[in-house]
């Protein structure tokens, strides 16, 4: 074992887990107010709990074999479940993340291509001049001057998203687009009881009225952004190589058929809607953890130093931040942004004494499964050391799953982490964030995993020889 495990590792916050189960009221008021509040110490210690509640059955699934057997080898016999499509599917529409079956099938054979990794290394150089641009207006600021760094991060993965989807920009005020997608996701964000009984998409919900201005503005804009691409395309004209051109351009491998509007549109506003939350969750929860331990802040600081020196970073760097890297895993670990999957089984299965019936419910929580006892050495504390290239091995891939696995696996997970990586590193040689004294974090499930109300924190400039490169 290395000497910094050996340091006292930091114990991060999170809701005990529950002795007794919830009455129904106070479940379905639980879920509304905070998923995590409603996990029983027996999740994190068993590796299956099957129960009938508020959804039917529904099997709880933290042995790593099943997990695998569920998403990966059997896959085909598991669904998205109705309430998680009720959940996303007024947002996203019926794009990549909520289509079923054939739909699904033929949109991701023809998006895939487009996440190889020779095109997120084409979106290095985005990702670089939005992380330097947010370093430059903190750069500005006085010393101790308080910012909310999960609004922050959130501005900088959607500045990231604007910037490798419309290289050309957004006509129409930046800043109200990025509005717009945050009054969405915090209305729609939380789990509605009519959702839960299955009540008919006519009946109103109260999140989805007040969500309404802004998905239209969101798919107004959407809509004049690609009208505008097409126009340039049909021309001839040089168009710029981002996802937007990519995915008017793509085609089935198998049958040669391009994508719909109505589908190339869902899917802008799915890699906006799946991608924009969850990384400035994985971003924001690494800033907080590595505000609270000093070692691993010190040596993310010394890594980033050395591997950098004072040039810009470049994409062959990536490979040698590898503690700053197992900052990032260890945050998503403990709380992934994700933190919930669930699918709904289609035909009866057995994986060897459980009997899964068609149409119940299965849950594969990455939260829970992250901090279970039987799979995780002191699963509550913060030890990025877990994730080093050394030590990774031990861990079950079925034990991690912050971007799922199988078919439906995340198609955005290798962006992300060179975002992460790469905005992470930049902050950390140019600036350090200190929580504010006295504000308390808790973790909150409101789709993704974030901080409740923001986080605070103080900023104080690392040494002028560290200041971004794109000055
Ligand atoms: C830290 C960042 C991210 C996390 C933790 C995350 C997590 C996940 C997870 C757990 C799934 C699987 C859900 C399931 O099986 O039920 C998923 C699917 C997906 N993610 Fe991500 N994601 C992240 C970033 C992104 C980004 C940047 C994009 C796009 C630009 C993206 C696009 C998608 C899409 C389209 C799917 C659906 C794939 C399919 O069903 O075929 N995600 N993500």
């Amino acid at each position: 074992m290395s000497d910094t495990l050996e340091a006292p590792p930091f114990h991060p916050p999170h809701p005990k887990p529950r002795t007794e189960p919830l009455g129904m009221v106070a479940f379905l008021r639980a879920v509304r107010e905070n998923p995590l509040n409603t996990w029983m110490e027996a999740h994190f210690e068993e590796p299956i709990i099957t129960g009938e509640g508020a959804l039917g059955r529904m099997t709880v699934v933290n042995d790593p074999a099943v997990i695998r057997h569920i998403l990966v080898d059997n896959a085909a016999n598991y669904r998205k479940d109705d309430l998680q499509i009720r959940i996303l599917a007024p947002g996203l529409g019926r794009g990549l993340v909520t289509a079923e079956g054939d739909e699904w099938r033929l949109q991701r054979r023809t998006i895939a291509p487009l996440f190889t990794p020779r095109h997120v290394g084409s979106f290095f150089p985005a990702m670089v001049e939005a992380a330097d641009r947010l370093v430059r207006r903190w750069r500005r600021r006085p010393d101790g001057r308080v910012v909310d760094a999960a609004l922050d991060m959130t501005r900088v993965t959607l500045d990231v998203l604007e910037r490798t989807i419309f290289t050309q920009g957004v006509p129409k005020d930046p800043d109200a687009l990025g509005r717009a997608i945050t009054r969405y996701f915090n209305s729609l964000g939380r789990v509605d009881p009519l959702d839960i009984f299955g009540f008919p998409d006519w009946v109103p919900r109260i999140g989805r009225l007040r969500a309404r201005p802004s998905i239209r503005f969101f798919e107004e804009t959407v809509n004049a952004l690609i009208d505008a691409r097409k126009e340039l395309l049909t021309r001839g004209e040089p168009a710029p190589r981002d996802l937007l051109t990519l995915l008017l351009e793509a085609a089935d491998p198998e049958t040669g058929k391009g994508l719909s509007d109505i589908e190339v549109r869902t899917n802008i506003v799915t890699f906006i809607g799946a991608g924009h939350e969850t990384t400035a969750n994985a971003l924001s929860w690494s800033l907080y953890l590595l505000s609270q331990d000093e070692r691993a802040r010190s040596r993310v600081e010394r890594e980033v130093d050395e591997v950098l020196g004072e040039g810009p970073i470049e994409p062959h760097h990536l490979e040698k931040l590898v503690y700053t890297r197992a900052v990032v895993d260890e945050a998503v670990r403990l709380y992934p942004p994700a933190p919930y999957m669930s699918r709904s089984a289609i035909q009866d299965d057995r994986i060897r004494e459980l009997e899964i019936p068609a149409d119940s419910m299965v849950v594969i929580a990455p939260y829970v499964l992250h901090r279970h006892k039987k799979l995780w050495d002191q699963p509550d504390l913060f030890r990025p050391e877990r994730f080093l290239p050394e030590n990774r091995s031990r861990i079950d891939r079925f034990a991690y799953l912050p971007f799922g696995a199988g078919p439906r696996v995340c198609i955005g997970a290798s962006f992300s982490l060179q975002e992460a990586v790469i905005v992470l590193a930049t902050i950390a040689r140019s600036t350090r964030l200190d929580l504010l004294e006295g504000h308390e974090v808790t973790p909150v499930q409101r789709i993704t995993l974030r901080p409740r109300g923001g986080l605070p924190m103080r900023l104080t400039q690392r040494a002028p020889k560290m200041a971004p490169a794109t000055a």
